[in-house]
């Protein structure tokens, strides 16, 4: 696996779950690693910069500060995003909005402040943290499952316009074992249950996305640009599983 010793890694969201454990697997690997947020964590992994990702011009600053203190970026994990669960039907405005600004507009001015960043002659890349709701819709997910949609098209999009130079990326996560996710389904138990519904029998934890982020941005993915890489344990057994003698987990009474 390439070695990132001299390289200055960015992670949006680096603070927390899957950012924190993103920002960890560079720092070791060898990378300058710098994380943004909007809360100064206790313990920060690398060099924090507070940003609010949704804010155009607090990124812009961001990426000033680490042009003058590092003077290139080689790789940026575009993982900060989220966004309220919801009904579409009832969806607040303002939520729908904040959605997107996070999960695609933050994304879009990371990447063109880190872009007059790279190396002109390559070796760049950008690693976009998407989900599954994307593509595969489960109540409550609508505008979330959109805005991860939109920023697959991103994806592809920037991996066009900017080869050579920069290899943009997506990590398809399934659920993962954060804070947030495990609070969201209601406690470590609950979570324990719903990981016991895929096929791979757990939850996938923040290091496996890590794992696939280092890889993404290494050399050994040299020619892996515009791609996403699903993370998601295998999905969901399909609900025709049920009863017909199929190994594995039953996912539909998982959770329940
Ligand atoms: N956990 C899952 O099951 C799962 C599954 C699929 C995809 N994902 C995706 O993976 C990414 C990380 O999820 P997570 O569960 O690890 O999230 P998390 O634990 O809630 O952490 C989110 C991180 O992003 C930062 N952040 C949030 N809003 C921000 C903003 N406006 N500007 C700057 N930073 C912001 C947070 O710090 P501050 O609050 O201090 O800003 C924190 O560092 C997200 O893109 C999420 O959609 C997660």
């Amino acid at each position: 696996m390439t070695s990132f010793t001299g390289r200055v890694a960015v992670v949006t969201g680096g603070t927390k779950g899957i950012g924190q454990a993103v920002a960890a697997r560079f720092e070791a690997a060898g990378a300058t690693v710098v994380t943004l947020a909007r809360t100064e964590p206790a313990r920060a992994v690398g060099r924090f910069i507070a940003a609010d990702l949704a804010d155009r011009g607090a990124v812009q600053a961001a990426f000033e500060a680490i042009a003058d203190e590092f003077g290139r970026v080689d790789v940026l994990v575009n993982n900060a995003g989220g966004a309220r669960p919801g009904q579409a039907l009832d969806y607040p405005e303002a939520a729908a909005r904040a959605a997107f600004d996070l999960n695609v507009l933050g994304v879009l001015y990371a990447a063109q402040c880190m872009y007059p960043l790279t190396p002109e002659h390559g070796g760049a890349s950008i690693v976009n943290i998407g989900s599954v709701a994307g593509t595969r819709p489960s109540p409550g997910t609508a505008v979330y499952g959109a805005a991860k949609a939109a920023l697959a098209s991103l994806t592809k999009s920037l991996a066009l316009e900017w080869a050579p130079r920069v290899r943009v990326n997506c990590v398809v996560p399934g659920p993962v074992l954060t804070e947030s996710l495990t609070a969201y389904y209601g406690g470590p138990e609950a979570a324990a249950l719903v990981g016991q519904g895929l096929p791979m029998g757990r939850m996938a934890q923040p290091a496996d996305v890590a794992g696939a982020c280092l890889y993404l941005a290494s050399d050994d993915a040299g020619q892996v640009s515009g791609a996403e890489l699903l993370v998601h344990g295998g999905g969901e057994a399909p609900r025709f599983n049920r009863g017909s003698g199929a190994p594995g987990p039953d996912p539909t009474t998982a959770g329940k």
